[in-house]
């Protein structure tokens, strides 16, 4: 963390899907957190803990049915007017998990990576525009020669090159990066990942990194939430929740992680728990210290706090 500066704050947000007239998916359900400038705050958890559908709701693909969004001191939640708007598309932009699903073939990459400029009509001159796409292209390891190349002609880790090209052409001070490596082979996403840091280091980038592999994020992240269900269930350094992990949930994910050394990872042990003895509707968050806190119930608290998560065997 660079700095103390809140860029982001969310309070409360909700995001539902009504799935038919009996049925309501509460994807996102009043989540609240800040996220400060300069940092990599990691999202994780399960497939269909709403981690997409947070960042999707942040950055107004969804609309969000209640809570409030603070970002760069600017409220964009509830009705925007225009000029709202092209605040965040131009200081916020999202970057998504398969490259070639996100990209489109018929487009060469000048135009794909020069899109943002074109819609929010930030240059008239198409040598500045050629240039800009250039200087973006070589920030993320591509160059020049590759500006009248189609998707099909790179591989999966270029692909994923041009996809983050494409968020910085606008220099947005924000990205939210889901699941970005999961599509690539293990040995590119290490580059990927090494690319991502260079990148937040020389632009000052903030990072919302939306990822399921708890190996990774350890390694790029200075915070940490974790999801299920819709609710951030604990959050805190990345300290905090890999070396004290108290919520259940966490602690089933965590154990879940095979170890690299195989000595150990003959004795690593699951830790499992019932967790449909959690009753979220009843639970708030508690915080353990400054910067670690848990959703939990008074009655489950007092029972972690000492240890005992026997309550679910019985
Ligand atoms: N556009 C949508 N319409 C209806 N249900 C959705 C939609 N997007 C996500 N969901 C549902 O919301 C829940 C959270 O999904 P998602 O945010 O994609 O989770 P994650 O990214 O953690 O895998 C899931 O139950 C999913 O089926
Ligand atoms: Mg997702």
């Amino acid at each position: 963390m660079s700095t103390n500066n809140v860029i982001l704050e969310v309070k409360n947000l909700k995001q539902f899907f009504r799935v038919d007239r009996k049925t309501t998916t509460r994807a996102v359900d009043d989540v609240s957190f800040k996220i400060f400038e300069g940092e990599t705050f990691s999202v994780v958890g399960e497939s269909g803990s709403g981690k997409s559908t947070l960042g999707r709701t942040l950055i107004r693909i969804y609309d969000g049915v209640a809570g409030e969004v603070e970002f760069m001191g600017k409220k964009i939640s509830g009705k925007l007017d225009k000029e709202t708007k092209h605040f965040i598309t131009t200081n916020m932009q999202m970057i998504f998990q398969d490259p070639m699903a996100s990209l489109n073939p018929r487009k060469k990459v000048l135009d794909t990576v020069a899109f943002g400029l074109d819609v929010n009509k930030l240059v008239s001159d198409p040598v500045e525009r050629k240039n800009k796409v250039i200087e973006v292209l070589k920030s993320v390891g591509l160059s020049e020669d590759h500006i009248n190349r189609f998707p099909h002609q790179f591989s999966g880790g270029q692909r994923q090159r041009i996809g983050v090209a494409r968020a910085l052409v606008l220099k947005p001070k924000f990205i939210i990066a889901d699941e970005i490596i999961s599509a690539l082979d293990v040995s590119i996403q290490a580059q990927v990942i090494n690319l991502m840091k260079k990148l937040q280091r020389e632009l000052g980038l903030t990072y919302l990194f939306i990822a399921h592999d708890l190996s990774m994020v350890r390694y790029i992240s200075d915070r940490v939430a974790v999801m299920h269900l819709g609710h951030i269930v604990e959050m805190g350094t990345v300290d905090d929740v890999y070396n004290h992990p108290m919520h259940p949930y966490t602690k089933s994910l965590l154990s879940a992680i095979p170890h690299p050394d195989p000595d150990s990872e003959k004795k690593r042990k699951r830790f499992v728990y019932d967790m449909s003895t959690i009753i979220y509707n009843d639970s708030h968050m508690v915080q353990l210290s400054d910067t670690h806190s848990i959703l939990t119930t008074d009655k489950d608290f007092e029972l972690w706090s000492k240890g005992d998560y026997s309550l679910s065997l019985k």
